[in-house]
């Protein structure tokens, strides 16, 4: 069987209402990676791309989230809406839809405009159940 050309991590971490880093999916329904996969499969590319749940990506407040690997191209703010485009620019035509690209100066940074000060942003409480 084929490698996998490409993976799509879709974060699917859930946090309590409120929580101040937020979460990627508060309903804890993964609708975000079940479209994905849905699409994928219609396209043919069932085989070839792999959209996966993955959990926390460390990016919460730009969520919902997902990168596609290997080409490390990280998307924030996604919706079921914009699943088409990213599978058809991206996936299919390499061009990813820059308009939903996480900024450099976004990730993997203690401090951007979207996070809250460091003192919120406490690991332990990272999972669900966990205040
Ligand atoms: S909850 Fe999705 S990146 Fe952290
Ligand atoms: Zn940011």
């Amino acid at each position: 069987m084929a490698k996998f050309e490409k993976h799509i991590f879709i974060c699917g971490n859930q946090r309590p209402p409120g929580h101040p880093r937020g979460c990627c999916d508060p309903g804890g329904r993964a609708e975000l990676q079940k479209l994905f996969k849905q699409k994928l499969a219609e396209r043919g590319l069932k085989t070839t791309v792999r959209a996966n749940q993955s959990g926390c990506l460390d990016q919460c407040e730009h969520g919902p989230n997902l990168v596609v690997y290997p080409d490390a191209v990280w998307y924030g703010g996604v919706t079921l809406a914009d699943v088409d485009e990213i599978i058809d620019c991206h996936i299919v035509g390499g061009k990813p839809v820059e308009r939903l690209m996480m900024k450099d100066s976004c990730i993997n940074t203690p401090n951007c405009e979207h996070k809250p000060p460091a003192p919120d942003r406490n690991p332990d409480r990272n999972v669900v159940g966990t205040h």
